[in-house]
């Protein structure tokens, strides 16, 4: 009965990234239910945006455990639409070939998959799971799950002018500076979360994100 109900969950997350009719970057999982980011009751999830940052995760992850820093391959960062929560455009990931995305990946709890999904709108169909290669030290790669807006932007954030990005493209100062002590915390390298703070945001601060996750002294000058 546990195994079913896993099962069930787990198909469930599948059929709404299927029903946004883009389910092709899934490694070949559709007619396999076992999904390859899960490892007996515990699945790997790769955190590029706000979840980098302990504090944040475990909010609504408590059974989160930090493997540490990760490389995901050949994708590149990028920020589109906007989010009430954080008062800005959100984090995704955009297939880019020879750029890397830097992260935290995580061990969370199998039954709370579906809180995860939940978390990032999936239903909702404003992020699509993805199961992909993680490179992390010593020289390995990890298959862990990897959220990515169903809306993408369609231009590369790095080509454009900071005085140029659309409000469409620019982050919450409260969502940078919690993507820049993620990025801190887990150790990425410094020129990757020197991009961080060179990114253009839009000024909003969210005070009860700010006093939560104590980001008022996280530091965004370059
Ligand atoms: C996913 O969508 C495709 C094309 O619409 C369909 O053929 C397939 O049966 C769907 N798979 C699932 C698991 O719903
Ligand atoms: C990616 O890198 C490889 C190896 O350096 C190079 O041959 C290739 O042209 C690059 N592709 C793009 C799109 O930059
Ligand atoms: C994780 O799953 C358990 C069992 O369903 C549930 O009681 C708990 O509230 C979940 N945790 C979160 C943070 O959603
Ligand atoms: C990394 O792992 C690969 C495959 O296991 C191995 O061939 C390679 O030598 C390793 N590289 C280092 C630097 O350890």
């Amino acid at each position: 009965m546990f195994v079913t109900l896993l099962i069930l969950s787990v198909f469930t997350g599948n059929l709404s990234a299927n029903q946004s009719g883009q389910s092709g970057e899934r490694d070949g999982n559709s007619d396999n239910m076992v999904l390859p980011e899960i490892n007996g009751d515990k699945f790997y999830y790769f955190g590029y945006g706000s979840n980098m940052l302990t504090m944040r995760i475990h909010l609504q992850n408590p059974t989160a455990i930090k493997i540490g820093p990760g490389v995901l391959n050949d994708y590149r960062l990028d920020f589109h639409t906007y989010t009430k929560r954080w008062e800005g455009a959100p984090a995704t990931v955009v297939p880019h070939q020879n750029r890397t995305v830097l992260g935290t990946l995580w061990e969370i709890d199998l039954i709370n998959l579906s809180n995860l999904d939940k978390q990032e709108g999936v239903a909702q169909e404003i992020y699509r799971p993805l199961s992909l290669s993680i490179a992390h030290p010593p020289n390995r790669t990890t298959v862990a799950r990897v959220y990515m807006l169903v809306n993408q932007p369609s231009t590369d954030l790095k080509l454009l002018q900071p005085d140029d990005t659309p409000f469409n493209r620019q982050p919450s100062k409260t969502y940078l500076k919690c993507l820049i002590k993620g990025a801190i915390e887990t150790g990425l390298a410094s020129d990757y979360v020197n991009w961080l703070k060179s990114i253009k945001h839009n000024g909003n601060v969210v005070d009860e994100l700010e006093n939560l996750l104590d980001l008022k002294d996280v530091d965004i000058s370059n």
